[in-house]
């Protein structure tokens, strides 16, 4: 775990990085620019992880009608398994429940063993699958949901 840590909205500056960091890593959605630059924008909640090195971590929940989604949260590779994901995703529902959110939810592929363990250690529930939900290669999604209230 990084001592100078910080976690904070994510930017129009922080775009590059973000980009460059989702495209070196599995299981994060391959969106657009357009869609990145619109997922700072409200209704989502958009925040990232840096140190004095640069950006480590970023995560994205959509939030409409009182629930959100978490629509990506990841760790650049050489800065797993140091807590900074437990920090960002406490950040991230700290926002959530800050904005009377009442549930959060996610999808997450069923191989995906690490992100699994650490939505189950936040205590998130396994509520459902949806069947061959993702391509390349096809897997089912594991539905998970956090109530917030
Ligand atoms: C999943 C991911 C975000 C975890 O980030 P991280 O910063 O390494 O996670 P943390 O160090 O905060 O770990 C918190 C907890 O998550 C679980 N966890 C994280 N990585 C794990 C791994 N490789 N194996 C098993 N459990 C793991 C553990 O419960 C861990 O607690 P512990 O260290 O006390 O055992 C990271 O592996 C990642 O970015 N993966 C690629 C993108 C991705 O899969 N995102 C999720 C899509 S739904």
């Amino acid at each position: 775990m990084s001592a100078e840590l910080v976690i904070r909205p994510m930017t129009a500056a922080d775009l590059g990085s973000v980009m460059q960091m989702a495209t070196a890593l599995a299981n994060v959605p391959r969106w657009s620019e357009r869609s990145w630059q619109e997922a700072i924008k409200p209704p989502h909640i958009a925040l990232v992880a840096a140190d004095a090195a640069g950006l480590s971590a970023f995560a994205i929940a959509t939030v409409a009608a009182g629930e959100a989604e978490l629509q990506t949260l990841a760790v650049s590779a050489g800065q797993q398994r140091r807590g900074i994901a437990r920090q960002l995703l406490s950040v991230v529902l700290a926002e959530l429940r800050r904005a009377s959110v009442a549930e959060l939810w996610l999808e997450v592929r069923l191989s995906n063993a690490p992100a699994i363990a650490l939505y189950r250690a936040f205590g998130f529930q396994e509520t459902g699958r949806r069947r061959g939900y993702y391509s390349d290669p096809v897997e089912d999604a594991l539905l998970m949901l956090l109530p917030l209230r």
